[in-house]
Formats: C-alpha cells, sequence, structure tokens
C-alpha cells in the first residue's frame, strides 16, 4: 500500500511537472527541473527487495499453525504446503492470481507476489522441512476400501499423481497424500463450481475428473487420500522464527 502510494505521488509529481514545463518559457524551464527532479527522485529511490523472511511473514500466520481452520466455504484446515513441489506451488499461486482459483484470500495475497517473490517462497516451502523426513514409501502406506478402489481406478489418480500419491508425474501438479482430508474434500469440490465468482478452480484436467463423482464419493476419496503417509507438513512459526 505505501509503495502505490508513493508510486502515484510520484506519478503525480511527474504529470504536474511535465504540465509545467509544457506551460513554462523555454528559459526557466531548466530552473524548474531540477526543483521536480528532487520532489520526484526521493519517492522514486528503489525499494530494498523484499529479504525471504518478509515475504514468508505474509503467510506463516496461516500455513504455519499447526490445525488452523480457516472457514470459507467452509471450515477446514489450510493447506499443508511445506514439502510441496514447488512447481506445483508457483502454479497454484498463479492460478490465484489469474483468477482460475477464484478464493478470495488467497487471490489477494498472491496478487501482492512478484514472480520473484512466487519463485523464493515456492523453494523455500518445498524444501522447509524436508531434512527431517523420512522418505516415502513407493506403494501408499493403506490400500483403499472397495468403494475407493473402484473410483481410484475410474479417476486414473495414480497415473498423474503417482503410484504412492506423492510422485506426481509433472512436477508442476500437486502431492496429495497426506494432506488434510478436509482441504482435500474442498478441493476437489471447488473443481466441479463453476459461475460462481468467489468459489472454485477452473482446471481442465481435474475439472473433468472430480465432476464424474458425487461430493459424497469425493468425500470418500479425499478421507483415503489424507490418511495415508505423505510428504507435506504444517512447519509450525515457532521453528521458523528459531531459525
Ligand atoms: C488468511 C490465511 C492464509 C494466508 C495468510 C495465506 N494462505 Fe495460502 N491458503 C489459505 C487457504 C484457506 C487456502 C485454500 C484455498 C483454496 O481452497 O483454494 C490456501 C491455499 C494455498 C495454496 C494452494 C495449496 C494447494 O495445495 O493447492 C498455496 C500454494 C498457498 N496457499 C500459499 C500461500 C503463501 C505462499 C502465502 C503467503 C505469501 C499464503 N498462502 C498465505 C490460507 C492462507
Ligand atoms: C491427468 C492427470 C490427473 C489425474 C488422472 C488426476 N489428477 Fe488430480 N490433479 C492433477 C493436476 C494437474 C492438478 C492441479 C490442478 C490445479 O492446478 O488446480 C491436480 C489437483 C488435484 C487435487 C488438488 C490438490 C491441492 O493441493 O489442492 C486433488 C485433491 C486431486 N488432484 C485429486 C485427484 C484424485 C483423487 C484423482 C483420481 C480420482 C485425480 N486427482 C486424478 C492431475 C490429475
Amino acid at each position: 500500500m505505501n509503495k502505490l502510494l508513493t508510486t502515484l505521488f510520484a506519478l503525480s509529481v511527474a504529470c504536474a511537472t511535465g504540465l509545467a514545463l509544457a506551460q513554462t518559457p523555454a528559459a526557466t524551464a531548466p530552473a524548474a527541473a531540477p526543483a521536480a527532479t528532487a520532489a520526484a527522485g526521493k519517492p522514486a529511490t528503489p525499494a530494498s527487495p523484499k529479504s525471504l523472511e518478509a515475504k514468508i511473514e505474509m503467510c506463516v500466520g496461516c500455513h504455519g499453525i499447526v490445525g488452523y481452520r480457516a472457514s470459507f466455504p467452509e471450515v477446514h484446515r489450510v493447506p499443508k504446503i511445506a514439502g510441496q513441489s514447488a512447481q506445483y506451488i508457483a502454479a497454484a499461486l498463479k492460478a490465484y492470481k489469474t483468477g482460475d482459483r477464484k478464493h478470495p484470500t488467497m487471490r489477494g495475497i498472491s496478487e501482492s507476489l512478484s514472480e520473484q517473490d512466487v519463485a523464493d517462497i515456492a523453494t523455500y516451502y518445498q524444501d522447509l522441512g524436508k531434512a527431517g523426513r523420512a522418505p516415502l514409501a513407493e506403494k501408499p502406506s493403506r490400500t483403499p476400501n472397495a468403494q475407493v478402489a473402484v473410483m481410484m481406478q475410474k479417476g486414473n489418480c495414480v497415473a498423474c499423481h503417482g503410484a504412492n500419491l506423492s510422485k506426481a508425474i509433472d512436477p508442476s501438479y500437486p502431492k496429495i497424500a497426506g494432506q488434510h482430508a478436509d482441504y482435500l474434500f474442498v478441493a476437489l469440490k471447488a473443481y466441479k463450481t463453476d459461475g460462481n465468482p468467489a468459489m472454485g478452480r477452473n482446471n481442465g484436467i481435474m475439472g473433468a475428473i472430480a465432476k464424474q463423482f458425487s461430493n459424497n464419493e469425493l468425500k470418500a476419496l479425499a478421507d483415503y487420500v489424507g490418511s495415508l503417509d505423505g510428504e507435506m507438513e504444517t512447519v509450525p512459526e515457532s521453528r521458523f522464527h528459531r531459525n
């Protein structure tokens, strides 16, 4: 906000200067210029690049609190992002920014991030907590019940998300094993939601898949996927600040 005001101020000074120069006889123009430069020069000083900690500070209030719940569009835990793939984190932030993902809070937050911010944040979260994590087995830690097994087959989940649902075929696809089940349910329903300006995700791949299932079926899928061992976690804020 400060930066915006500063920019607007600099712009208005620049415009006023342009007008003044246009209206002033040529002889007096050089005298006007240094004053204008001084006024415009101060706000135009390049802002020092934000530190990584300053960028992350915007996120820890939700993603850095174990068990933190959001209430929109229904109460659910905020997604674990530490350990998620960096390319997927970046893709998700971009989708909020372009409006393909409509979640209002995450849209507002992503709009404030530059491409460099997104790249730095995505790498940071991908690596966060990694050192203490045991490698995940190739097979899922639990077998699904018969109903879920049929749905997994119908939706071909492992073809894209990997045999253990944590090793996607493309790094821009998410790890989903062990993500919070209540969040997974909200996310899956979002892919079915069209035409609501505040809710929904516009994604060709997952839209086609989620629309094959009733909400009850999506809930069963989410509960199974969420019950698996995974590579993601919520790393508490206190641990971040101790670093
Ligand atoms: C006010 C709480 C809040 C804050 C602050 C916040 N988030 Fe989120 N974040 C959420 C919620 C809730 C969701 C789930 C949104 C949805 O349903 O699409 C989410 C979703 C995400 C996702 C998508 C996860 C996935 O699995 O698809 C990413 C990535 C993310 N946030 C990163 C960030 C980053 C990076 C920051 C800081 C720059 C941040 N968030 C700040 C609440 C928050
Ligand atoms: C053809 C590839 C493909 C298949 C098959 C597939 N997915 Fe996905 N899935 C994706 C992609 C790509 C995304 C990221 C979409 C986005 O950017 O919002 C995704 C996102 C998700 C998400 C959101 C994760 C998050 O963190 O928000 C869930 C949950 C999910 N898939 C579950 C499933 C389940 C369950 C199945 C099987 C019934 C399945 N997917 C089948 C490619 C696939």
